[in-house]
This record gives structure tokens, C-alpha cells and sequence, in this order.
């Protein structure tokens, strides 16, 4: 009896010995999983005429939306997310190859810096001093200068964790490069997440008094058809309000209400439907090419607009803590450009949502301020998230 007793109580703790491993090992198995939800992967992208070796890097999450950066402008050049029918398709304008992007790209998927936007004609002091800027459209200052932000090769470093992986991409801009004063040493930050979000940190200081306005200029199809237009897409912009352009989309410094005007879309609207409007301003910008004044500025990180395409299903939402955004309606492409998916790029076949803040806020003094002083940190942050309905 004695012996029997032993036998089994022998027997039940080897048999607890046996499920404790197991379970040890299922546990290393989901926290290996759990690691691996995000991942983020190099592979060289080509080399710059000056020798300058850029990489391109592959954020993806365990839902399978996988986004493309190159460290030359920091270029989003991919970003494939799931239709209603979970189908995986590329949805922002773009190349295939480094050669394309140095030979003549609309900003496609780039950084711009040192500042998103136009500076008229690339002129406006600080405490006094007068500085000329880079002149690069008509007799304006526009998106950083001739060789700006989205021309640069990017220092990267990676940083993964359970949920999200993480691109940081780091420029020092030389005093007085393109003509603006200081040396800024700025860090953007792009991070990949489970639920479809892409997060943009942007980071700057400077060792002198300068402007500054980042921003990202992603082309936007969601339909994943680059042979398609964006004019069936719908958008709607949480502003009561925008900045009417003089010929040179240069602001006129009146702040004008939406209500009334093809420029209102705080009700979700088709780009299409009024582009072709009998109004001054639509023939100004040969279609929408301006700043929209963003409502809840004081509500820091907030969502400001949607985009729908109603044949794929798929939505993007747009959040930031900036004042503004320059919807874009792609009016300056002319089927020239080469397609990623063979083609080319025609009129209006993306859209650009460029979260900033308003165009030549230095000469307008009512605009909120883009000035950086030394020991400040210029700080700013947008979200592209994406679902499909
Ligand atoms: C911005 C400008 C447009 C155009 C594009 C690039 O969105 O506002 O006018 O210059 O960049 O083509």
C-alpha cells in the first residue's frame, strides 16, 4: 500500500515537473511573438551623386500594413494598408528607385524643412537683421529652398518594442543653409504601431534665433490604383476657416470663412465636386492649394480630418497639435512622372494633407509664430491612422 502511495505521489510531481516546463515554454513562445508583433527591417536603397549610402527601412505590423522609408529625405515611399476586403495595397504616390527621386520629384513622401510652404519672396528678419532665403518658385521661397530637408541624407537609428517599431531619422543644418540662421539640429521620428497608426515626431533646437515649419508631403491615392484620380475620394476638414492666396499662393493675410464656399468641408465632401468651381481662389491655386485655419488649436494632438475612399473602403485620419493644414489636390501633376505601378502620375491623381503652420507666417505677425530662440525645443506631432469600412 505504502509502496503504491509513493508511487503516484512520484508520479504526480514528475507529471508537475512536465506541465511547469511546457508552460515555461509557451510563455517564452508569446512573449517571442508578442516582441516580434512590430518589426522593422534594412536594406540598402543606392547611393547619392556624392557618395552618400542610403538605406531603406520596413516598418510592419502584425496586421500586415507595412510602411517604406528612405534616410535620403527621410522619403516615405510605401505605405500598404488592408481595403475593406483585408486586400494589402499601396496607397501614397511614389518611385522605385533612388535614381527617380534625385532626378526631379513633387516631394513625394518627403521631410520639408526648414520650412513647409512659402516664404514670400524668400525674404523676413529677425530682431532687425534681414535674411534672404533660396528663391524656388517664381519669385518665392517654397518647402525648405533648392536643396532642402527632402534632399539630405538622414542619420538613422531603430528602436523596437512589444507594439510598435520606430525609424529616427537625425539632420544637422548647417547656419545660414538656404539662408536661415542657426545651425539646427532637428529628429524626426516615425513610428510604426498595431493599430494601423503612423506617428511623426518632430524635433528641433538651434544655436541662434530662426524659423521653422515641418512638415511631410505624402501623396495620397487610397484607392491603390496610381492610373485613378483622387477626385472621387472623400475628405472632410475640421475648419471653419482658411487662407484665400494672392497669384503667387502667397496668403493675402485675410482670414476667410469656409461657409458658403467650395472650401468647406466640414461635412465630408468628394475632392471632385467643386474643384471646377467658378471661384477666384480655385482658379488661383488651379484647384485646392491652401492652408486651412484647423479648429481646437488649444486642444494640442487632436484629429483634423478624414479622408474616405467609398470603392476600396479605405479611411485615413489625420491628427496633429499644429494650427493648419495645406490640402493639396495634386494640381501640378501632369502625367509626366513615372508611376510606381508602370504609368504615369496624372492631374490629380494624389492628395496632400501637409500639417504645418500657416505659409509665411515670418511677414504675417497676426500668423502664430514659427520662431525658434535658443534653448527652446520646437516640438510637433501627426498621426496618419488607417481603417477601412
Ligand atoms: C505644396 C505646394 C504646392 C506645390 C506642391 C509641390 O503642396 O503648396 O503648390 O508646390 O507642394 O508640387
Amino acid at each position: 500500500m505504502k509502496f503504491i502511495k509513493q508511487f503516484f505521489y512520484g508520479l504526480s510531481i514528475v507529471g508537475m515537473l512536465i506541465l511547469s516546463v511546457m508552460c515555461k515554454d509557451e510563455k517564452k513562445k508569446e512573449v517571442t511573438q508578442k516582441i516580434k508583433k512590430v518589426s522593422l527591417e534594412k536594406n540598402e536603397f543606392g547611393t547619392t551623386p556624392d557618395g552618400g549610402k542610403v538605406d531603406r527601412y520596413t516598418l510592419k505590423n502584425s496586421s500586415g500594413m507595412t510602411v517604406d522609408i528612405i534616410t535620403y529625405g527621410g522619403i516615405i515611399t510605401s505605405i500598404k494598408v488592408p481595403n475593406k476586403e483585408g486586400v494589402l495595397e499601396d496607397v501614397v504616390l511614389g518611385y522605385d528607385n533612388l535614381d527617380q527621386y534625385l532626378e526631379s520629384s513633387p516631394y513625394f513622401g518627403a521631410i520639408i524643412g526648414r520650412y513647409g510652404n512659402r516664404i514670400a519672396k524668400g525674404k523676413f528678419s529677425l530682431d532687425g537683421t534681414n535674411y534672404s532665403l533660396a528663391i524656388n518658385n517664381g519669385e518665392n521661397h517654397l518647402h525648405g529652398g533648392i536643396k532642402g530637408f527632402d534632399k539630405v541624407v538622414w542619420k538613422a537609428s531603430e528602436e523596437t518594442g512589444e507594439n510598435f517599431a520606430a525609424l529616427k531619422l537625425v539632420y544637422v543644418s548647417k547656419d545660414m543653409e538656404e539662408g536661415y540662421p542657426g545651425s539646427l539640429n532637428t529628429t524626426v521620428t516615425y513610428t510604426l504601431k498595431e493599430d494601423n497608426s503612423l506617428d511623426m515626431a518632430y524635433e528641433a533646437t538651434t544655436d541662434k534665433k530662426t524659423i521653422v515649419n515641418l512638415t511631410n508631403h505624402s501623396y495620397f491615392n487610397l484607392s491603390g490604383d496610381f492610373s485613378k484620380t483622387v477626385l472621387d475620394q472623400v475628405l472632410s476638414l475640421n475648419a471653419d476657416k482658411y487662407l484665400p492666396v494672392d497669384n503667387t499662393l502667397i496668403p493675402t493675410g485675410e482670414i476667410a470663412d469656409v461657409e458658403n464656399t467650395p472650401f468647406d468641408f466640414r461635412k465630408p465632401t468628394s475632392i471632385g465636386s467643386r474643384i471646377e468651381a467658378d471661384d477666384d481662389q480655385l482658379k488661383k491655386g488651379g484647384g485646392y492649394d491652401h492652408c486651412w485655419i484647423l479648429n481646437g488649436q488649444d486642444k494640442g494632438h487632436r484629429l483634423v480630418g478624414t479622408a474616405y475612399d467609398p470603392a476600396s473602403g479605405r479611411v485615413l485620419e489625420v491628427f496633429t497639435t499644429e494650427p493648419g493644414v495645406q490640402f493639396y489636390s495634386g494640381n501640378f501633376l501632369d502625367g509626366t512622372l513615372p508611376a510606381k505601378l508602370g504609368g504615369t502620375y496624372k492631374k490629380r491623381s494624389g492628395f496632400c494633407l501637409e500639417t504645418q503652420h500657416y505659409p509665411d507666417s515670418p511677414n504675417q505677425f497676426d500668423f502664430p509664430s514659427v520662431i525658434l530662440n535658443p534653448g527652446e525645443t520646437y516640438s510637433s506631432k501627426t498621426t496618419f491612422k488607417f481603417s477601412a469600412k
